[in-house]
């Protein structure tokens, strides 16, 4: 049996992740870093068996927030719109904005894994976009204006008002954030330290600004134009660089959160919904310290 088969977008799998070695874990790993995306089908996992199939592949941070932590398994982050008068699981519509996971932290992970778990009927799946082959795309003029320049990056734009915030002045909500993270400057281009492709390292979610240097005059025109290139402001998702996944009961993802920026697509109408993620390190830096 192959591996790996050539998907739609990415490449599919029905390997039972259950009974994987540290062979199988090695070749995913490169495959991860060659094709970007894998997803496993018909994965029938428990919460603990997702964990240490997580832990297999690095090391599994948890989420700085505990109230997105599943309630056995705190490395888990629950996004779910399951909620009761009895029982609040996880946090509803979570990733509905361009980004890529931990953008916002001085290190952001190498692998993003969900694990859907109730898969709406209408509107499933997730879009996502490839930085790096918007980078490929961008005129020679505007990769001359990126070079060697940092963006900067922060939650605040996105930060989900929590329980325990209801009835705090905004302000000191604001506070509270800009000190548990303060925002982080990363390169505007990311190499990677694998493949040593170049990643336009942007985000409508979470990329605050440009700094400027004597290569750009107007930052801010210049992150509204990359945004714009790279298909982050098209709200209708038929830009060219923007690649829907359709998602099946059962399917497990993982990708590259060094190249791509994802986005939910979250239905119009209520349906029950709930996805489980786990967000690993690998052993490389974020991106390569040579980077442009
Ligand atoms: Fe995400």
């Amino acid at each position: 049996m192959e591996m790996f088969d050539r998907g739609d977008f990415g490449l599919t799998s029905r390997i039972n992740l259950r009974d994987i070695d540290s062979n199988f874990v090695i070749e995913l790993k490169r495959t991860i870093y060659k094709e970007k995306l894998v997803v496993f089908k018909q994965q029938n996992l428990t919460p603990a068996e997702f964990v240490a199939f997580g832990k297999k592949m690095g090391v599994v941070e948890k989420y700085y927030e505990d109230m997105y932590h599943h309630k056995e398994h705190e490395e888990i982050f629950v996004s779910s719109n399951r909620h009761t008068k009895q029982e609040v699981v996880g946090v509803p519509r979570t990733g509905k904005f361009w980004h890529s996971d931990y953008a916002f932290m001085p290190s952001p992970f190498a692998f993003t894994i969900t694990f859907p778990q109730v898969v709406p009927k209408l509107n499933r799946g997730t879009y996502f976009i490839d930085m790096a082959e918007v980078y490929e795309a961008l005129s020679d003029d505007l990769k001359q204006q990126i070079a060697g320049s940092s963006s900067i990056h922060s939650v605040r734009k996105r930060f989900k008002i929590r329980p325990k915030d209801i009835y705090q002045p905004i302000g000191a909500i604001l506070d509270e954030i800009d000190r548990s993270t303060p925002p982080v400057v990363h390169p505007t281009v990311v190499t990677h330290p694998i493949t040593g492709e170049k990643i336009l390292y942007i985000s409508e979610g979470f990329t605050m600004g440009i700094n400027p240097s004597e290569n750009i005059k107007n930052p801010n025109q210049l992150l509204h134009q990359l945004l714009q290139e790279s298909g982050q402001l098209d709200d209708t998702f038929q830009h060219p660089h923007i690649k829907l996944l359709n998602i099946e009961e059962g399917d497990l993802l993982l990708w590259d959160n060094r190249r791509f920026i994802h986005h939910a697509k979250h239905s119009g109408v209520f349906e029950p919904s709930e996805t489980y993620r786990l967000t690993v390190y690998d052993d490389h830096e974020f991106s390569a310290t040579n980077a442009a």
